[in-house]
């Protein structure tokens, strides 16, 4: 576990010491992004509300940090939240000094403080199934004979842990399943693709889900140009992705979400979409998915043109408890997200970024409903990558999505591997 943890950590801090308020126009190039670092007793996380403008990272001490830091959108997306909660209540037990305690009362310690680290967000299936995971381990740490307190610290701690690792490889595989399969559509050829709200290192813990797969055609020479979304009201496109683009100096181009018809209206050779490339914040057992609001209207937008749509997730945003999309709670924001804009002063000629400014954008009066996600059926999706290959429809139209069951612990094994297009 410790070499494992001291690859990953060289793979993401390669040239990645950030000075407190990096500015976005320094030369950063070389870095590799990292949205959350960890090593045992110490976590950090980039403060997203910062960005692009600000490279900041926040100390997060324990499990009210890591639910605040959720809580306040400073970390975001669906792995990266599951993650970081798992990781603050690590580095709070090492704090705490639990060791001493008997082992059915650390478990019980920690499933209350995991059961608090859910309540932080509601949408994202990957931190409920992470905590679920972390607490049959606990109970079952617990159980051993001969095991004490520090036994079932060590054995969270160690699986906390393992997720910030997984999570990277699966998003490798994630990235290259999908680049292959988008690369079948116009072989021979480098492809376009549109992408929504971000899904890159940033929502992660590192390299990216439906980003990663950008990213991956971008290593193999067939992305021509990745067309991103602002993704209003909360502009993860503009803010987040786009930075990522510029960063890893992928060819980007942004647009506001109401001109994603119009884009895939055009049929130029430069321009042509061949894909729409989305993320998950849950998947439901059907394949309907909840996705960043603004997604299903993609997904309309794309099946009229008559291009490909497709969700990229881990198998544990596979929530197959959840049988459809109308079963899943979608998160409601302040309205003042709509109607207010944030960001560092421009002065006509310079940007000052510590001098940050909120502006309303709209009438005072007017009532606002800000859902932060939507439902895109599963009929309007043409695929799901996932780490272990693309999922397609079977000849009755429909997902198999039973393969998923081993990602999430469950003791059922997956009875078949559903349209699998690559294992
Ligand atoms: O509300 P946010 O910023 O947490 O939303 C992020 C998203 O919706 C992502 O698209 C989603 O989590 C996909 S997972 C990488």
């Amino acid at each position: 576990m410790l070499e494992q943890l001291e690859l990953f950590s060289r793979y993401l801090t390669v040239d990645a010491k950030f000075p407190d308020n990096f500015l976005i126009d320094q030369p950063c190039c070389k870095m590799v992004l990292e949205a959350i670092r960890y090593k045992p007793y110490s976590l950090q996380i980039l403060n997203q509300l910062k960005l692009p403008h600000q490279l900041e990272y926040d100390d997060i001490t324990g499990s009210e940090d890591g639910w605040n830091a959720i809580r306040d959108m400073r970390t975001r997306g669906a792995p990266a939240i599951a993650i970081v909660a798992a990781l603050s209540l690590a580095v709070g037990l090492h704090v705490g000094n639990l060791s001493d305690s008997a082992p059915e009362d650390v478990s019980a310690y920690i499933v209350k403080k995991l059961d608090f680290l859910v309540t932080s967000r509601p949408t994202a299936v990957n931190l409920a199934d992470a905590a679920r995971k972390l607490k049959k381990i606990v109970e079952s740490a617990a159980k051993v004979d001969d095991n004490d307190g520090a036994a079932v610290v060590m054995a969270y701690c160690d699986a906390a842990a393992q997720m910030l690792i997984s999570d990277v490889s699966d998003n490798k595989a994630i990235g290259k399943y999908g680049a292959e399969w988008i690369e079948k559509l116009a072989p021979g050829e480098q492809v376009s693709v549109l992408t929504h709200c971000n899904t890159g290192s940033l929502a992660t813990a590192g390299y990216g889900t439906a980003l990663g797969v950008v990213r991956s055609l971008h290593a193999k020479g067939s992305l021509k140009r990745a067309f991103c979304t602002e993704t209003r009201p909360y502009n993860q496109g503009s803010r987040l992705t786009a930075f990522e683009l510029v960063h890893d100096k992928i060819p980007a181009t942004l647009i506001t979400d109401s001109m994603a018809s119009a884009l895939l209206q055009l049929k130029g050779p430069s321009d042509r979409i061949v894909a729409i490339v989305v993320g998950a914040d849950r998947v439901a057992a059907n394949g309907d998915t909840a996705n960043k609001i603004g997604t299903y209207q993609l997904a309309i937008t794309a099946k009229h043109h008559g291009i490909k749509f497709l969700v990229a997730a881990p198998r544990t945003t596979i929530d197959l408890q959840t049988k459809c999309g109308a079963d899943i709670t979608i998160e409601e924001r302040p309205g003042k997200e709509m109607t207010m804009m944030k960001g560092p002063r421009f002065d006509g000629e310079k940007l000052d970024v510590n001098q940050v400014e909120v502006v309303s954008i709209a009438a005072e009066g007017i009532d606002v409903w800000n859902p932060a996600f939507d439902v895109t059926p599963a009929a309007l999706i043409d695929g799901i990558i996932t780490e272990l290959g693309v999922v397609e429809k079977s000849k009755n139209g429909e997902f198999d999505l039973t393969f998923a069951m081993e990602a999430h612990n469950e003791s059922v094994k997956p009875s078949s591997i559903g349209g699998l297009y690559a294992a």
